[in-house]
């Protein structure tokens, strides 16, 4: 992977902020992510007159990523209206994390640029599911041995 572009991935943001459809908020925001493999995927927000169904910038942006090819998110550069940085919202944190992880770097506005470890510790992932999917097929054997177990004591008259 090759260095980031800074400079060209927050071009990229700006340019995607001006897409904004913002009429309610008047508060633009654009984003832009580099892909591991080399492409950029950006997005902007799209409000709604349903207020509560107004979609983030992050939230096209994951779509775009999706769409084009999926991959894993290395960078992202997030600006507001005046094209300076802004910080992803809670919720877009979680959604950055699916598609890039801990290591993702993030344009952020009081801590420069950072990896996602930094802004959401302790995350909940992907990884976690997966924990607990694992530990509840262990705890499925462990009772199959048990039952088999019982079985075999009731066969053998200690049931
Ligand atoms: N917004 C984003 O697009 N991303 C964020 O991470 C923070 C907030 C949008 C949502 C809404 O359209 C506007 O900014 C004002 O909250």
């Amino acid at each position: 992977m090759t260095d980031v572009d800074w400079a060209a991935l927050r071009a990229a943001a700006r340019e995607a902020m001006t897409h904004a459809y913002a009429p309610y908020s008047r508060f633009p925001v654009g984003v832009a992510g580099l892909v591991d493999d080399g492409r950029v995927v950006t997005g902007c927000n799209v409000e709604n007159a349903s207020y509560g169904l107004g979609l983030c910038a992050e939230c096209g942006l994951v779509s775009e990523l999706v769409r084009t090819g999926g991959g894993r998110l290395v960078a992202v550069a997030c600006v507001g209206g005046d094209g300076q940085p802004l910080m992803p919202c809670g919720r877009c944190r979680q959604l950055l994390w699916e598609h890039g992880g801990a290591d993702m770097l993030l344009e952020t506005v009081s801590l420069g640029i950072v990896p996602m470890r930094e802004v959401l510790p302790d995350a909940f992932g992907p990884e976690d599911l997966t924990a607990a999917a694992t530990r509840s097929a262990g705890d499925s054997a462990a009772a199959a041995t048990r039952s088999a177990g019982g079985r075999a004591a009731a066969d053998r008259g200690q049931g």
